[in-house]
């Protein structure tokens, strides 16, 4: 059984989609990945979720991510369920749907937890780096939608942690301040930090918010 932990590289595998055979890693390249699953084709809540992923297609482009889906349905299902996403959600689905019928790629990421549900995997979101090691892991039970605007801002804090060397405080949003990483001493602060910053104790320093690109 998968125990994948934050930092640990996202397993490798090769998977029928519903754009096409991926090898994941190769699939990835240099980008980032969100690696989602969902309960069923033909889902009211999962139908809603997959219309926003492909809502939101150039965010997450603007951010080099690639992003894939999967349940344990088959090819054929994903591909007529497209149809009604796209019907019903107003948008074009151009993103991958990983079709798991043998569960090989959700028990590689522990996408089913048996005492919540046997046959169908939970809401599982794993978020990979360049280098594809797993950054985020969170599960969502089958009846709560994702909330993909929360997806987006982690995403936004990973790479201004990778690119910028800062955190970001509680209930952060794009554009608010941002905490400088403990592992800059305040002395070096300014030689990063061009917009200046702020003491608030010597653990604690705050700094606007890097620009992202
Ligand atoms: C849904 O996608 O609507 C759903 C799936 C499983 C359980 C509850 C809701």
């Amino acid at each position: 059984m998968a125990n994948l932990r934050l930092g640990d590289i996202a397993p490798d595998f090769t998977a029928a989609t519903s754009e096409g055979t991926i090898h994941f890693h190769q699939w990835l390249g240099d980008s980032w990945g969100v690696l989602f699953s969902h309960p069923a084709d033909y889902t009211p809540v999962c139908t809603t979720e997959l219309g926003t992923v492909a809502k939101y297609t150039d965010q997450f482009k603007s951010r080099n991510v690639k992003v894939a889906a999967l349940s344990v349905d088959g090819l054929e299902s994903h591909k007529g369920w497209i149809k009604d996403i796209n019907e019903t959600q107003h948008t074009t689905v151009n993103f991958p749907i990983i079709a798991d019928e043998d569960r090989k790629v959700a028990e590689l990421y522990d996408m089913i937890h048996p005492n919540a549900d046997s046959k169908h995997t939970v809401r599982s979101v794993f978020i990979v780096d360049p280098s594809k090691k797993i950054q985020l892991m969170i599960t969502y039970p089958a009846s709560t939608g994702r909330n993909f605007d929360e997806l987006i801002r982690v995403i936004d804090s990973l790479q201004l942690t990778a690119y910028h060397k800062v955190a970001t405080p509680a209930n952060w949003q794009n554009g608010d301040d941002c905490v400088v990483v403990p592992s800059i001493a305040t002395a070096d602060i300014p030689k990063h930090f061009s917009k200046g910053f702020t003491e608030i104790k010597p653990y604690l320093r705050m700094t606007p918010q890097p620009n992202m690109n």
